[in-house]
């Protein structure tokens, strides 16, 4: 498949790694493709920089990895992204008096904006529930990781599906895109465990069968 990543932070760098000798072509959405830490990425995983634009243009599916509070002009300037699948890895974080928290949820969510922001696209909401270093490498934790999905394309979220499996995890579907106003809860469950109740980083939810 050819993936563009755009926003080369701790998420982007994280699925960028993931992808590498997966078989894909990957395309990384810079707004400095040229800058060391783009460069050093793109040499270590054989993705090829680009800017923002350029990287949807060439992308089969698109993963959104940009902080809440520059997605959408960000977004919006990918273009219409139209019969695309776009990952949302973002979760619609903010200061809410004093503390990190969602600023959007119970009747929508950051998924569904997302899908407002570009409606000829498929948007899957994913990857919210975990750190970046478990999306780069997880095969050291004792089971499999599950990572729950949510979008209206049953194509688009067969695609992902994939991917999730190629990052190592157990993809499970929940349903249409206002299933992200359960997921992104959810993502709150696990920032707390790490950053509030000291569980630290290194660790992911796994379903488990009986
Ligand atoms: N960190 C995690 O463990 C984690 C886990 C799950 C979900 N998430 C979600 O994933 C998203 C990305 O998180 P992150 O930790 O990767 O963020 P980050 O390290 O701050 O990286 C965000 C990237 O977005 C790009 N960008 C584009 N416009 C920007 C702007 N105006 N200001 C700053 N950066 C801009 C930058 O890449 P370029 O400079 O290359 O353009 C930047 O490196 C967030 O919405 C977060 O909620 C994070």
């Amino acid at each position: 498949m050819r993936i563009a990543i755009i926003g080369t932070g701790n998420v982007g760098r994280a699925i960028a790694l993931g992808m590498a000798d997966k078989g894909h072509e990957v395309m990384l959405g810079s707004r400095d493709p040229q800058s060391a830490h783009v460069v050093t990425l793109a040499t270590d995983t054989g993705a090829t920089p680009m800017l923002p634009d350029a990287a949807a243009a060439a992308g089969d599916v698109i993963f959104l990895a940009l902080p809440w509070r520059a997605a959408e002009s960000a977004v919006k300037a990918l273009g219409s992204l139209e019969g695309k699948a776009v990952v949302n890895c973002m979760l619609p974080l903010g200061m809410i008096d004093g503390t990190l928290g969602l600023t959007v949820g119970y009747a929508t969510s950051g998924g569904e904006i997302v899908q407002g922001w570009l409606p000829g696209a498929h948007v899957v909401e994913t990857l919210g529930q975990v750190s970046a270093e478990i999306m780069a490498r997880n095969d050291h934790l004792s089971r499999r990781p599950v990572m729950f999905m949510a979008g209206n394309d049953d194509g688009a979220k067969t695609q992902v599906a994939a991917l999730l499996t190629d990052l190592g995890f157990e993809a499970l579907d929940t349903g249409d895109i206002t299933k992200s106003r359960l997921l992104e809860p959810y993502g709150m469950v696990w920032l707390n465990q790490a950053l509030v109740r000291g569980k630290g980083r290194n660790w992911a939810f796994a379903a488990v069968e009986g």
